[in-house]
C-alpha cells in the first residue's frame, strides 16, 4: 500500500510547474490534497496545470506572505512541499525586495507557523543549485561553498537555511533539495522568467530562431518526474531530516549549444542564433555548473529515469496538445 495514501499533503506553489507535477503524482498515489499558491502572473502559477486532478484537491489561491491564512492551511497537514518561490534571477535583482519578501521572509514566517500550530509535519524545501554561485569545481557536491551571486541565490538560501535551523533547534522533520535546472510539462515558456529552456520551447513552436548566449556553458538537467520522486522519496525517510541534498539530473551534461542543437533535433525543425551574453545577465552567469548527487542516491535509493531525449520529446508532447495556455 502506498505511504501516500489518505495522508494529508499542502503543497505551495501547488499551481506551478514543479509543483502541479507533484499534485498529479500525489492524487495518483491517493494523497488528500491542498494547493496553496497566489497565481501572481508574472509567476508560474497556471490553472491549466492542475487541468485533470481530482474534483477533490483543493486550490487555496492565497499567498504565503499572508501568515493569518497560513496558521488555518498548516494545521493538520501530515507533510508539505514548500515550492512558493519567486523564481526569476534577472526580477530579484530589478525588484530585490520583493523576492526577499517570498523567498525569505514568507519562509521564515512558514516556518513559525509550522512550530506553533503543527510541529511534527514533515517539511520539504525547494531549494536551489544557484546558491552556490560560480563553481569553485566540479561536479558540486554539498560540500561546495554557497557564494550567489544575485539576489535570488542569496535568499534562496537564507529560506534553506531557516529549514535547517528549525529542525535543529525546535525539531522540526525539514528536508531541503538543491534542484538543478528543472524542466518537463507544465512549465512556464511564456518568457524566459522560469528557465530560459522554456523560451526555447516557445521559439521552436513559433517558428523563431532560438537565441543562444555564449553556448559552451555546461549544464545538466532534471527531467521534472525525476525530481518529483525525489521530492517524494525524500518526504517518506526520516534520515533525510535536518539534511540539505543536491538534486541533479539523469547524467548528461551538455553545453547549452549543443543542448539548442538536441532540442532542434527533437522538435523536427528549427534554427539556432548565438549571441554575445547580454551585459546585466553575464554578471549573474555562473559558466558551468552540474550537479553531484551522490549523497541523496546513496541516502534514499533515488535514481533519476529519464534522458534528456526522452524528456525532451515528454515536454514538446504535452506543448503540442494545449500550447495555447502557455503562450
Ligand atoms: N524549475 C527549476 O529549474 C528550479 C530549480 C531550482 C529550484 N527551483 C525551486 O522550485 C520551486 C518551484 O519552482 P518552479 O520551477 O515550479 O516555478 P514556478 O514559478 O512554476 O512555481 C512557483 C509557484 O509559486 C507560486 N508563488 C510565488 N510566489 C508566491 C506567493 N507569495 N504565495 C503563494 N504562491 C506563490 C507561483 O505562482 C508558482 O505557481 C521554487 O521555489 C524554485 O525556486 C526550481
Amino acid at each position: 500500500m502506498s505511504f501516500w495514501i489518505d495522508k494529508k499533503v499542502i503543497i505551495t506553489g501547488g499551481a506551478g510547474f514543479i509543483g502541479s507535477n507533484l499534485a498529479h503524482r500525489l492524487a495518483k498515489e491517493g494523497a488528500k490534497l491542498t494547493l496553496v499558491d497566489s497565481l501572481i502572473p508574472e509567476y508560474g502559477g497556471n490553472l491549466q496545470n492542475l487541468q485533470g486532478l481530482p474534483s477533490d484537491v483543493r486550490l487555496n489561491i492565497s499567498d504565503v506572505r499572508d501568515r493569518y491564512s497560513l496558521r488555518c492551511l498548516l494545521k493538520g497537514q501530515d507533510v508539505m512541499f514548500n515550492l512558493a518561490g519567486q523564481t526569476s534571477h534577472m526580477d530579484s535583482m530589478a525588484d530585490p525586495f520583493t523576492d526577499m519578501e517570498i523567498n525569505c521572509h514568507a519562509q521564515l514566517s512558514i516556518l513559525e507557523t509550522c512550530r506553533h500550530v503543527n510541529p511534527d509535519m514533515t517539511i520539504v524545501f525547494a531549494s536551489t543549485r544557484q546558491i552556490y554561485g560560480r563553481p569553485d569545481y566540479l561536479p558540486v557536491d554539498e560540500k561546495h561553498p554557497v557564494r550567489p551571486v544575485d539576489v535570488n541565490g542569496v535568499n534562496k538560501m537564507a529560506g534553506e537555511g531557516y529549514h535547517t535551523l528549525y529542525h535543529d533547534v525546535y525539531n522540526i522533520p525539514t528536508c531541503s533539495l538543491r534542484l538543478t535546472n528543472t524542466y518537463g510539462p507544465r512549465m512556464r515558456i511564456k518568457d524566459a522568467r522560469q528557465t530560459f529552456l522554456g523560451v526555447w520551447i516557445r521559439s521552436l513552436m513559433s517558428k523563431k530562431k532560438i537565441e543562444v548566449w555564449g553556448g559552451a556553458q555546461l549544464r545538466d538537467f532534471a527531467y521534472v518526474d525525476d525530481v518529483v520522486e525525489a521530492m517524494l522519496m525524500a518526504a517518506c525517510d526520516s534520515r533525510t531530516c535536518g539534511r540539505v541534498y543536491n538534486v541533479g539530473g539523469f547524467g548528461e551534461i551538455i553545453s547549452l549549444l549543443d543542448l539548442a542543437r538536441v532540442m532542434v533535433r527533437v522538435y523536427g525543425e528549427g534554427e539556432i542564433e548565438i549571441r554575445d551574453f547580454p551585459d546585466d545577465r553575464k554578471k549573474i552567469d555562473i559558466g558551468d555548473y552540474y550537479s553531484s548527487d551522490e549523497a541523496l542516491r546513496s541516502c534514499i535509493g533515488w535514481v533519476p529515469r529519464v534522458p534528456l531525449e526522452r524528456g525532451l520529446r515528454l515536454t514538446f508532447d504535452y506543448y503540442q496538445k494545449c500550447k495555447e495556455h502557455y503562450l
